[in-house]
Order: C-alpha cells, then sequence, then structure tokens
C-alpha cells in the first residue's frame, strides 16, 4: 500500500491525538531521512506507521502479541505498552500492506531501541522524540541535534534523555535501551 493509502487508513484507526503525532514523526523522519541520505519513502512510511498498534488498547497488547508468537518478557509483562511496537512491526503487513522488512525493523525498534540500529531505525526513534508535537523538558536541545548533530550523537543524546527521565520516574529501564547506548560509545565514532 502506498503513503496515501496507509494514511487514509491509519487515519480512522488511531485516535486524532496519535494520528496527529504519527504525521509529525513521518514529516520529521523524512527531513532527517534527506539529511543523513537515507530512503526518504521508506523513513516517511515507517514514522506514519510506527505508531499503528496503538490502535489496541494497552490492556489487549499481551494477548495480541502472543496471538502473533511475539516473545514476551518480564518488562513486558511490567509495562505491556512496549508491545505495541513489536506488535506494530506485524500490522504492517497484516493490516497496511507494507512487507518491507526495513520499515518493520525500524518500527519494533522505535520505542526502547535495540542492537545495531540502522540509520533508518535510528531516524524512527529520533522522529518520534522530537516531532513537532512533542513538548517535554530537554526536547528543544533534541531538536537543535537534529539539524546540527550526526547520527549517534542525536541518538546518544536520546537515549541519555529516555533514561535519565526513565529513571528519575522510578521505571525499569529497558536492557535494549542501555545496549543500543553503550553501542553508540563502544564504537566511539559520533560521527557514524
Ligand atoms: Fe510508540
Ligand atoms: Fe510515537
Amino acid at each position: 500500500m502506498e503513503y496515501e493509502a496507509c494514511r487514509t487508513l491509519l487515519a480512522r484507526r488511531l485516535n486524532r491525538t496519535r494520528y496527529e503525532h504519527s504525521l509529525g514523526v513521518a514529516d520529521t523522519a523524512e527531513k532527517l531521512a534527506r539529511r543523513f541520505d537515507v530512503d526518504v519513502k521508506k523513513a516517511r512510511l515507517a514514522g506514519l506507521l510506527h505508531d499503528n498498534a496503538r490502535e489496541f488498547p494497552v490492556a489487549d497488547m499481551i494477548r495480541e502479541a502472543k496471538a502473533r508468537g511475539i516473545p514476551i518478557t518480564p518488562i513486558d509483562r511490567a509495562m505491556p505498552l512496549l508491545l505495541h511496537a513489536p506488535l506494530g512491526a506485524y500490522r504492517l503487513r497484516e493490516v497496511y500492506g507494507v512487507a518491507d522488512e526495513a520499515i518493520a525493523r525500524a518500527v519494533a525498534l522505535h520505542t526502547v531501541g535495540g542492537a545495531a540500529m540502522t540509520p533508518l531505525d535510528k531516524i524512527v526513534y529520533f522522529a518520534d522524540m522530537i516531532e513537532p508535537g512533542r513538548q517535554y523538558p530537554g526536547v528543544e536541545d533534541l531538536r537543535a541535534l537534529g539539524t546540527t548533530g550526526t547520527l549517534n550523537e542525536m541518538l546518544l543524546a536520546a537515549f541519555s534523555q529516555s533514561i535519565l527521565y526513565i529513571v528519575g520516574q522510578g521505571h525499569l529501564v529497558h536492557p535494549d535501551t542501555v545496549t543500543a547506548r553503550n553501542e553508540i560509545l563502544l564504537s566511539g565514532r559520533f560521527g557514524g
């Protein structure tokens, strides 16, 4: 399915706030893809559909994930909302006819990150954090970095911001976020 058809379908399935957030992520991902010479169409579509599984109530996430054979970790049980990322990757094909593995991966990793993130994965993760509708302390610094920084500088700042916030709230830190952040630090290449 092409972008416009996906957009129309998504508009019927998500509430207005989430739909508008999705449009913001699509636009932001598109801009970042141009800046980093990543496939613009894929970035825009991945941004548009990254939260598609938010159509499910949080109370249904574990059941829906189980039905698709998605592994459920103790952290997912404690925070079932996290499952909207892998669930959303499955729904791309089920509902939107999008079979692209790179897009599915970016959707699956958009919430907590993960090992060996591709530039597309990084762009969708970052776009989700800075799209124009987002408001939280520190977002302006991330937005500024989004226009000047390298992808790894941007992601390092985004992961650090996210981990600090989560720790401040007393919540669990997902090990995949730590893995993704450590990988950037260990690579020693903030230009990548
Ligand atoms: Fe999300
Ligand atoms: Fe999102």
